[in-house]
């Protein structure tokens, strides 16, 4: 059974990947630095697929710790990345958490997986690198723009090194997907976002405030330049963004990939904004949601949603699940979380 490490594989985006890879019969081997997770996500996907993942609790910026394991499994036909510290207002506080986190995990997993027999390595990465697009939707080729925040630039500078270590090594395959905004959870209610403290994004604010963890969701600013003039967003299930890993995974597998650098955009085409969410939350659970109007959220973007037509056309992928689906997955993980608590 082909060996694929996954980094970050007990976060939000890595557990829904980890079930996927399961299900395509992939042996998965995660290793999470448990910073921004939890370990009881092992047992939450070994419930849903039945099969326990090998883990390793690793600091990925501990060089010597990411060799050594390298060494151990020397059969790994690939890597995801997930690996990092993805929290946009707190990079703008810590930089250097962020710097040092984003980029030397990511250094030293790209030095060790040139040793194996087989280096593909998918990137995770995401839409920020674009900042606000001149053109929507936006295309894989799009200018990308000056980062708003640490965060984002960890992301420009390790598309980068990537674009740069590609360019010396041709036996490294690389895939780097850019997200837009995933939100979701796995139909089973066992794995789906866990933000800690309160959330920065939209949709688990959504939902704290319906279970009563939350007085009621701020909508940061009405007075943009949309229709209802609230931001826009290309809000992508979860369950969609992991299956498209398990694709690009099994692309550079096979060959496919038609050179050793690719990029696509992850999204489902289609812009919501923030109203539209939250009437899809109302929609989907049958419940009225307390909101206020709040002032704007310093550096927000007006509208971001994808030009799809890459990966549809050379990935073969697309988002499959709408903005209901995801609300009202959210929603069951929401209650099933709170349920015993
Ligand atoms: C979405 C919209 C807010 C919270 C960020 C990162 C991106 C990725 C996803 C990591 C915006 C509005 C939000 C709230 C609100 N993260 N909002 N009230 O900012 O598009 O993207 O998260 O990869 O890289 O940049 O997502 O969910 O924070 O905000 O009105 O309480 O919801 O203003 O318009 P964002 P978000």
């Amino acid at each position: 059974m082909a060996k694929v490490l996954v980094t970050g594989g007990l976060g939000f985006i890595g557990s829904h990947t980890v079930v996927e890879l399961q299900n395509e019969g992939f042996e998965v081997v995660i290793i999470d630095d448990l910073s921004n997770s939890s370990i009881e996500f092992l047992d939450r996907i070994e419930s849903i697929t039945s099969i326990r993942p090998l883990f390793e609790q690793i600091d990925l910026r501990i060089k010597s710790k990411v060799k050594t394991f390298f060494q151990t499994h020397s059969d790994l036909v690939g890597v995801v990345h997930f690996a990092a510290s993805k929290a946009v207002g707190e990079s703008v506080e810590q930089p250097l958490l962020y710097y040092e986190n984003n980029l030397v995990s990511l250094i030293n997993v790209l030095e060790s997986i040139q040793e194996l027999d087989q280096s593909n390595f998918i990137f995770s990465s995401s839409c920020t690198v674009y900042g606000q697009a001149d053109i929507l939707p936006i295309t894989e080729d799009a200018p990308i723009k000056k980062a708003e925040s640490p965060y984002g630039n960890t992301k420009q500078i390790g598309e980068e090194i990537l674009a740069d270590l590609c360019k010396i090594n041709k036996d490294l395959k690389v895939i780097s997907l850019r997200y837009f905004n995933p939100i979701g959870a796995h139909e089973s209610a066992k794995i789906g976002e866990l933000p800690i403290g309160i959330p920065q994004n939209l949709v688990p604010y959504i939902t704290q405030t319906a279970i009563g963890m939350r007085e009621e969701l701020s909508v940061f600013g009405d007075d943009y330049p949309t229709e209802d003039g609230t931001c826009i967003r290309d809000y992508i299930h979860v369950v969609d963004l992991a299956k498209a890993h398990v694709v690009a995974l099994k692309r550079v597998l096979n060959g496919q990939n038609i050179s050793n650098l690719e990029t696509f955009n992850l999204g489902t085409g289609k812009g919501s904004s923030v109203l539209e969410v939250v009437k899809a939350f109302e929609r989907v659970s049958g419940q009225k949601l307390k909101y206020r109007i709040a002032s704007r959220r310093e550096g927000d973007i007006t509208a971001a949603y994808a030009d799809t037509s890459k990966a549809n056309s050379e990935l073969g992928w697309e988002a499959e699940l709408t903005l209901d689906d995801a609300m009202r997955s959210a929603w069951k993980w929401e209650q099933e979380l709170r349920k015993n608590s």
